[in-house]
């Protein structure tokens, strides 16, 4: 199934590698806030340190203007990453250029270098040979262990690649892993719970994922968009009108498989002090909208899930940063924790309130990648994992 080759495969004793890391975490104050993506790279900096390689980690923080700003500055993870390696970790304020090429250079076996934020450069979004010709000389090897940006072709993510032997590193292999072989052989019942303010997001996923589960399980705002294309009106909830074509076609193709909401939770208001109550669906009631779906359509969805071989879970069923309307996210989170399904939970949202419940542990695989584990229920190649070494 996986088929690239992995530090596994190549001598790393006294060699330089170039790691491409998704150190893509919130910083507020120069304090990173959750450092999951960092520890999620630890297997792979220990092995390369035990083989005896040297290290150049690189990553994207943010989304900059193409050029430095300090807000985006990488710095803060360097510090955060060498406490939890427990070893010092060098920065150097470049990503290319002569001082990059220093520091990588004074490198010695053990030895780990940050470089600053490859987007402060144009070259990197664009794909820019000389910016990746730049990278390959850094290093003797490249390895991408970047699984949360392996849906993008840019320079460091995929250009790169072309100008280094390029492997994969461990998290790669494992997210590639668990997200290739359910999506290709899965225990069934096959259950896909799919939520999130937006459909036109996830039109592709919903297609793919109709072709490959037995049942798709649609909460969140997203829902709404289904229930305007049925003629409900829907008050103040959030529609998106331009896909409600889209929601009526795929709800035609996804007969007996897609499943609806069939209660919900409105309020007079979009606020956790708003008044709110519990309807069956239907149409709402003007100056109401949707803020999460109602206890019977918890209790449904959790039975399925109970029975279920394999559940997929991405995107929160309501408004669930509002304690009123995090009913049915959360207790989503308990069926899916609690069922003995292989269970792969993808996206911001969902995964932040398994973490908010204590969940996170009774989960098979927590994907640390939003779009590209988006990409990958897409049926869709990433770019980052295919420019890798076949085995
Ligand atoms: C993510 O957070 O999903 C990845 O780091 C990719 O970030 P991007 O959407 O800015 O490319």
């Amino acid at each position: 199934m996986f088929n690239k080759k992995t530090i596994r495969d190549i001598d790393l004793q006294g060699k330089r590698i170039l790691v491409r890391v998704d150190f893509n975490v919130p910083i507020e104050n120069g304090v990173v806030q959750d450092d999951t993506r960092i520890r999620a790279a630890l297997p792979t900096i220990q092995y390369l340190l035990d083989s005896g390689a040297a290290i150049v980690l690189c990553s994207h923080l943010g989304r900059p203007k193409d050029k430095p700003d300090p807000k985006y500055s990488l710095r803060p993870v360097a510090d955060h990453l060498g406490r939890l390696i427990k070893a010092p970790v060098k920065f150097v304020e470049e990503c290319i250029g002569p001082k990059a090429e220093a520091a990588a250079k004074a490198l010695k076996p053990g030895e780990i270098l940050l470089l600053e934020n490859t987007r402060f450069y144009p070259g990197e979004t664009k794909n820019d040979p000389e910016m990746s010709k730049a990278l390959a000389r850094l290093a003797d090897f490249y390895v991408n262990d970047a699984f949360g940006s392996a849906h993008r072709a840019h320079a460091s993510t995929e250009g790169v690649a072309h100008y280094l032997p390029a492997v994969a590193g461990f998290l790669m292999e494992k997210e590639i892993r668990y997200l290739g072989q359910m999506l290709a052989d899965p225990r069934h019942p096959f259950i896909a719970i799919l939520g999130g303010a937006k459909v036109s997001d996830k039109i592709d996923v919903i297609r793919n994922l109709l072709a490959k589960a037995d049942t798709v399980l649609i909460g969140g705002g997203m829902a709404n968009t289904f229930f305007k294309a049925q003629g409900k009106d829907m008050a103040d909830s959030l529609v998106e009108a331009d896909a409600v074509d889209t929601a009526k076609s795929l709800q035609t193709e996804g007969k007996g498989k897609l499943h609806l909401p069939t209660d919900f939770v409105i309020a007079d208001g979009f606020a956790a002090a708003a008044k709110h109550k519990t309807i069956a669906v239907g149409d709402v009631p003007a100056g109401w909208r949707v803020m999460d779906i109602g206890p019977e359509t918890v209790k449904a969805f959790s039975d399925l899930v109970a029975v279920a071989g394999t559940v997929v879970w991405n995107g929160p069923m309501g408004v669930f940063e509002m304690e009123p309307f995090a009913k049915g996210t959360f207790a989503l989170a308990k069926a899916v924790a609690e069922s003995k399904a292989d269970s792969i939970v993808g996206g911001g949202d969902s995964v932040s309130a398994l973490q908010q419940s204590g969940l996170a542990d009774k989960i098979t695989h927590i994907s640390t990648g939003g779009g590209a584990s988006l990409e990958m229920l897409e049926g869709k190649l990433l770019p980052g994992l295919a420019a890798l070494q076949d085995k």
